[in-house]
């Protein structure tokens, strides 16, 4: 594997599976669990604040007691060896848990938000949290009450930090896909930008995803063994 110094990596929920946080579309996931227009679109939180509120009161909750894996673990590891050689990693992540940050990195994009984050859809103020939410809560800068939501993009909403994205991926040499199924765009789009541009792509994930054809190498299996792996002969090179 020819020297990289500039990496860029999209991880989803498969990443954070091995530390036991429920994926999307896998067998028992959390959309068979509850139908996403209710929980995760701007329609549902109108029609029922509170059971949205309570949807991510649970998976905020269930952050304190779960630890990042061998995965969230070997990136931080990647993301230092990098910046020793005059390298970058960042991590763009569709994942809302702070999985990528407690293992040691800093330089991550939360693309569809964060569990630990709330926004005033009133004046559009953000701030961090981590107690859970109610719609009798108020915004801690304009006041009004039932103002605060969940910092997460739903669906129909725009993914946060797009140009930011844009921007790393102009400088790339490689871009590696970690524990995500391909299904949700933009995010599953970022492969098919790489290869625009002439970037190295390779896949890290438990089984075949729907853009597996679109990578130049493929490798299956659970992020805790091949991440690791993979990072050692990238940090060896
Ligand atoms: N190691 C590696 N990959 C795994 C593991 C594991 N231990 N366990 C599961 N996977 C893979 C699955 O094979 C699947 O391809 O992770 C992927 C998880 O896919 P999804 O459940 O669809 O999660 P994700 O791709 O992150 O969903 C994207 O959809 O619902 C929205 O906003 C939500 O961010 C989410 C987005």
């Amino acid at each position: 594997m020819s020297k990289l110094n500039h990496i860029v990596i999209l991880t989803g929920a498969g990443i954070s599976a091995e530390s036991g946080i429920d994926t999307f579309r896998s067998e028992g996931g959390l959309w068979e669990q509850y139908p996403i227009e209710q929980v995760a679109t701007p329609e549902g939180f109108a029609a029922d604040p509170a059971l949205v509120h309570n949807f991510y009161n649970m998976r905020r909750a269930a952050l304190k007691t779960v630890k990042p894996n061998a995965a969230h673990i070997a990136l931080a590891k990647l993301e230092k060896g990098l910046h020793a050689r005059g390298g970058s990693l960042t991590i763009i992540t569709q994942n809302v848990d702070n999985l990528h940050e407690q293992g040691g990195a800093e330089n991550v994009i939360h693309m569809h938000g964060i569990l630990t984050s709330l926004l005033c859809q009133f004046c559009g103020h953000r701030w961090e949290s981590h107690e859970d939410t109610s719609p009798n809560d108020s915004c801690i800068a304009c006041q009004r009450r039932s103002g605060p939501r969940p910092d997460i993009v739903w669906f129909g909403e725009m993914p946060y930090e797009l140009d930011r994205i844009d921007q790393v991926m102009s400088q790339a040499d490689l871009f590696v896909s970690i524990g995500t199924s391909g299904a949700v765009y933009p995010a599953a789009g970022l492969v098919s930008e790489a290869r625009r541009r002439g970037t190295k792509t390779l896949e890290l994930n438990l089984e075949e995803s729907q853009g597996s054809y679109l990578f130049d190498e493929s490798r299956l299996g659970k992020a805790g063994d091949i991440v690791p792996k993979w990072v050692a002969e990238v940090l060896a090179a």
